[in-house]
C-alpha cells in the first residue's frame, strides 16, 4: 500500500554465492594454519596413526618429501612432536642433540630454509612414565626441577634452527625461565607461543597415541585446567605473557570457543588456537561411517574457531582445508 515493495525482501546479499562470499565476516587463509607433525626415527617410514585417520609418524627423510605440499599450499608452518627411541625418567633424548626434533629441524632447514618450524616442548613424549615434567618418589610432578629440563631443551631446539619455541607443559614460571635461558645464549629473536591455557581434555586422547606418551599413572590434571573455569584461563594468560609469552594460545579449541573469545577481547597479542587429535578424529569417524560430509564438517569447524576470534590455527586439517579452499 505505502510502496510497491514487497514486506519482506529478501536478503540480497545472500542471493548468489559471490556476492555471499563478498559479505562474509571472516574468511580462512591457508597462511594462517600450523600443520603438526609426529617425526620418528628410522628410515623410509610413514608409519599410519590409527587413533587419527590420514595421519602419520615420519622418518626424516619421509617428513621433507611430505612437506613439499606444506610449501606448495602456502601453509603458516609446521609444529613438530618428536617420537623417542629410548625414553626414561628425565626424558634426556628431548634436550640431546642428536634428538630426534634436533636432526629433523638440522635437514628441514637445510632443505627448506623458509619454512616456520615451531617446536613443541614438553617432556611427556620422553618421559618413561609419560609425565610432562619430572615425578618425585610419590609420583608428583616437580614443577621447578622441571623448569631446568625445559629451558635446556627450548635452548637445544632453538640452537637446531626452530623458529619458535612453544612450551605445552604447563609448569608455573616456565615462559620466564625459557625466555631467561634463551636470552643468555644470545637467541633473542626466538619468541615463545606459549599453551598459555591448556585443558585438562579428554580431546587429546587420539594424540596420546600418536605419540605415545599417556602417563602410566594418574592424569595431567595437577597441571592442566579445569574445564570448567574461564575467568582462570584470562589469569594463566597474563601471567604468561607478563613472563615474556610472544603468541598465546587456547586448547584445545571447539569445546572452548567462548574462552578463546575472551582472551581475544581481553590481550590484543596474537592468539593461537589448537584444533587438537580428538576434534579432528571425531570428524573423521563420523565422516567414514556416514553420519556427516567431512568437507563441510571440517570447514564449518575451523571458520567457527576463527569466528571466535582466532588469529593462527594449529589444525591437523590444514592440509586439507589448504586444498578446499583453492576449489572455486
Ligand atoms: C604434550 C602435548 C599434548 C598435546 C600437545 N602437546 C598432549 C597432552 O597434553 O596430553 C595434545 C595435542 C592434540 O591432542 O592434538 N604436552
Amino acid at each position: 500500500m505505502v510502496s510497491g515493495y514487497p514486506l519482506i525482501r529478501p536478503r540480497r546479499l545472500r542471493t548468489s554465492p559471490n556476492l555471499s562470499r563478498l559479505a562474509r565476516e571472516v574468511s580462512l587463509e591457508p597462511s594462517k594454519f600450523i600443520m603438526p607433525y609426529f617425526v620418528t626415527h628410522g628410515k623410509s617410514i610413514k608409519e599410519p596413526i590409527e587413533t587419527m585417520p590420514d595421519q602419520f609418524r615420519y622418518s626424516v627423510d619421509e617428513l621433507l618429501k611430505e612437506l613439499k605440499n606444506v610449501i606448495s599450499l602456502n601453509i603458516g608452518g609446521i609444529l613438530l612432536f618428536g617420537v623417542p627411541e629410548r625414553k626414561d625418567e628425565f626424558g634426556s633424548e628431548s634436550y640431546s642433540n642428536d634428538g630426534i626434533v634436533q636432526q629433523a629441524l638440522k635437514s628441514i632447514k637445510d632443505v627448506y630454509p623458509g619454512l616456520l618450524v615451531i617446536t613443541d616442548v614438553c617432556l611427556c613424549d620422553y618421559t618413561s612414565h609419560g609425565h610432562c615434567g619430572i615425578v618425585d618418589e610419590n609420583g608428583y610432578v616437580k614443577n621447578d626441577e622441571t623448569l631446568e629440563y625445559l629451558a635446556k631443551i627450548s635452548v637445544s631446539y632453538a640452537k637446531a634452527g626452530a623458529d619458535i619455541i612453544a612450551p605445552s607443559d604447563m609448569m608455573d614460571g616456565r615462559v620466564k625461565k625459557i625466555r631467561e635461558a634463551l636470552d643468555d645464549e644470545g637467541l633473542i629473536n626466538i619468541p615463545i607461543m606459549s599453551y598459555s591455557s591448556k585443558y585438562a581434555s579428554s580431546f587429546y586422547e587420539p594424540f596420546r597415541d600418536a605419540a605415545d606418551c599417556s602417563p602410566k599413572f594418574g592424569n595431567r590434571k595437577s597441571y592442566q585446567m579445569d574445564p570448567s573455569n574461564a575467568a582462570e584461563a584470562i589469569l594463566e594468560t597474563r601471567l604468561d605473557l607478563d613472563e615474556g609469552a610472544d603468541i598465546i594460545m587456547v586448547k584445545p579449541a571447539l569445546s572452548y570457543l567462548d574462552v578463546i573469545y575472551r582472551i581475544k577481547q581481553t590481550f590484543q597479542r596474537p592468539l593461537a588456537a589448537y584444533n587438537v587429535s580428538g576434534e579432528y578424529s571425531m570428524i573423521k569417524a563420523a565422516s567414514k561411517l556416514g553420519y556427516l560430509k567431512e568437507d563441510d564438517a571440517a570447514l564449518e569447524m575451523l571458520t567457527s574457531i576463527k569466528r571466535a576470534g582466532a588469529d593462527i590455527i594449529i589444525s591437523y586439517y590444514s592440509l586439507y582445508i589448504a586444498k578446499l579452499l583453492l576449489l572455486p
